[in-house]
């Protein structure tokens, strides 16, 4: 089976269930500064699972690209991954446990033919915040599933959200491949590799806020996510997600450029590399124009570029491999994924400076690091030689952390943190903060600050002209990030009349309306947005008197004279051709 069939026929079951397709959305989530990356399918949904109603109704399906770092150690074993893409089947309040754990029997054992016996499942075992959920262990029970294969575990395993927001039990599906039991113990919570986590679906049924308490929601949904990798990975009955079609052109070029083989030694060597380089293209491949930096989405980037090329040259590579193995990349998805072909160039480009960046001081960097790491006294490393590290010779935290993990010594991370936060102003602590994920509030100031962006961006176009489009976004409940496309500092007149503008618009006083309607009169009626639509689906567009139109998920202020003052507190450039607006209302 190839990953393009698996979609197809995920995609087809359930539509021919009454789910409506929506599109995969970028990899970057817009309007939550909570996380960096969309790491699961549910991210774009969130508003939908709060109960914002959905243009396309109440059942959806999709696949997603997401990438999740907390594996990024695991990543060279036969199943964790960095960036992996989703399937996903949603009930936005619709239906509940028993019909989706039926769709998805129906889905593995008459679609996929796997046999039943293969299947073992967990459920919630239950505690002072939800009771044991005997509902979907019934539901399993009705289809025939045993009790020796419905688990029992708790909240660790068995419960899904992020930080705060909508979150519940979940079932979670196994595929056993039917080795012996390592012990008495063994079950899907051992990590022996008998038993291989396929699918998860979630029962969103309570919203968890900062205090960590949980109440209802006001409607009860699922949201399910299968790995396509790993599914694939069991379909072809293949030793590893690495053995599918996803990766094998991948692997093949690495073995062309270097002359080695895909073989011990070198099997975690080239998953890591395959991995890391997969995921960086598909970040760089993405619209939002993220390069190689110091800080959030860039850092990780440049993390994930950087020990692939450790490892790459460690295989012999020659000058410009990386770029030839994403161009690889490119080639595999580029008919799913149309926005990789898009941005091959700037993909290119970024990963051969990245090279020449880190390149050169990598083997001076690697000699100083082995004579630190040799001279550590009580095995530990001192803050001040990981910075230097990092300072002079590029090498993120993470990699001297790693380099020093390879001889059993350990960094003083406290102190590179301390140096870190000394001499740079933006800490890149925070973004690691960020990434541990949690919830877009969805605050009055919050919605607020989204309407204030709509109109920012319609105040930009105005004043700078219509070069001038949205590259990002992101907000929280103090303030408004907007990064959009100009090429040089505004003048403090121009500042001062997009402030104008805005403020403007605040003071007519205007409704804010929202409408449903299909992409093409979306776009026939001039709205701002995103209009790469395959399915024809209806979308929502916003808009603010004659000042703003734009396709958009809300949620929104009701009226403009909701928002208060409009301020600009700082203008800055964010990237090449890039510009960044910070600004505050109130
Ligand atoms: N959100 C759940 C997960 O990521 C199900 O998709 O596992």
């Amino acid at each position: 089976m190839t990953a393009n069939e698996l979609r197809q026929l995920f995609i087809n079951f359930f539509i021919e269930r009454g789910h409506k397709q929506i599109p995969s959305a970028s990899l970057m989530p817009e309007n939550d500064p909570s996380v960096l990356f969309t790491t699961a399918g549910m991210h774009p949904l969130l508003p939908y699972l709060l109960g914002e109603k959905h243009p396309l109704g109440r059942r959806l399906v999709d696949f997603q690209k997401c990438l999740r770092t907390g594996d990024i150690d695991e990543v060279g074993d036969a199943s964790h991954l960095t960036f992996f893409e989703m399937l996903g089947n949603w009930s936005l309040g619709d239906y509940f446990k028993k019909e989706s754990i039926a769709f998805s029997h129906e889905f593995l054992t008459q679609i996929l033919k796997i046999p039943q016996e293969r299947i073992t499942v967990t459920c919630f075992a239950g505690d002072q915040d939800a009771p044991r959920d005997n509902e979907a262990a019934d539901a399993w029970r009705a289809l025939g599933y045993p009790d020796e294969r419905i688990f029992f575990y708790p909240k660790k395993e068995n419960w899904w959200g992020l930080v705060t927001g909508p979150c519940g039990p979940d079932t979670e599906i196994f595929y056993d491949n039917g080795q012996p039991k390592c012990g008495p113990d063994c079950g899907p919570a051992c990590n022996c590799g008998k038993y291989l986590e396929i699918w998860n679906n979630v029962f969103m049924q309570y919203n968890k806020d900062k205090e960590g308490k949980y109440t209802p929601l006001s409607q009860q949904n699922v949201d399910t996510g299968m790995g396509l990798e790993r599914t694939l990975c069991v379909m072809n009955g293949v030793a590893s997600v690495f053995e599918t079609e996803l990766f094998q052109p991948i692997i093949k070029k690495i073995e062309e450029m270097t002359g080695t083989k895909y073989a011990q030694p070198n099997i975690k060597a080239y998953r890591i590399v395959a991995d890391h380089l997969r995921a960086s293209t598909f970040i760089l491949g993405d619209d939002k124009g993220i390069m190689p930096s110091n800080v959030d989405q860039g850092y990780i980037l440049r993390r994930l570029i950087r020990r692939a090329y450790r490892y790459l040259s460690g295989l012999g590579a020659p000058a410009k491999a990386m770029s030839a193995v994403a161009q690889v990349v490119v080639d595999n998805y580029r008919d799913v994924y149309p926005e990789l072909e898009r941005n091959r160039e700037f993909i290119i480009k970024n990963l051969n400076r990245e090279e020449e960046l880190f390149g050169r001081a990598l083997d001076a960097g690697m000699k100083i690091a082995t004579k630190y790491l040799d001279a550590a006294t009580d095995k530990k490393l001192a803050a001040a030689d990981a910075f230097r590290l990092y300072d002079t010779y590029g090498f993120p935290l993470e990699f001297t952390q790693e380099l020093a993990t390879e001889r059993g010594v350990k960094v003083d991370t406290d102190g590179f943190h301390r140096l870190y936060a000394e001499h740079q102003e933006k800490s890149r602590a925070g973004a690691e903060n960020k990434f541990k994920g949690g919830l877009a509030d969805n605050s009055e100031e919050t919605t607020k600050l989204h309407t204030a962006a709509h109109l920012l961006q319609a105040a930009l176009r105005r004043v700078l002209g219509d070069t001038v489009f949205q590259k990002g976004a992101n907000i929280t409940a103090e303030r408004l990030r907007f990064d959009f496309s100009f090429d040089r500092r505004m003048e403090p007149a121009e500042l001062a009349q997009v402030e104008q503008i805005v403020n403007e618009a605040i003071a007519a006083g205007l409704p804010v309306m929202c409408e449903e309607m299909t992409v093409a009169d979306a776009k026939a009626a001039g709205a701002m947005g995103v209009f790469e639509s395959k399915y024809g689906e209806l979308v929502k567009v916003y808009t603010i008197g004659d000042y703003s139109k734009e396709i958009c998920g809300g949620p929104h202020a009701a009226n403009t004279a909701d928002l208060g003052k409009f301020k600009i507190q700082k203008e800055e450039s964010s990237a090449a051709g890039v510009r960044r607006i910070k600004a505050t209302i109130g």
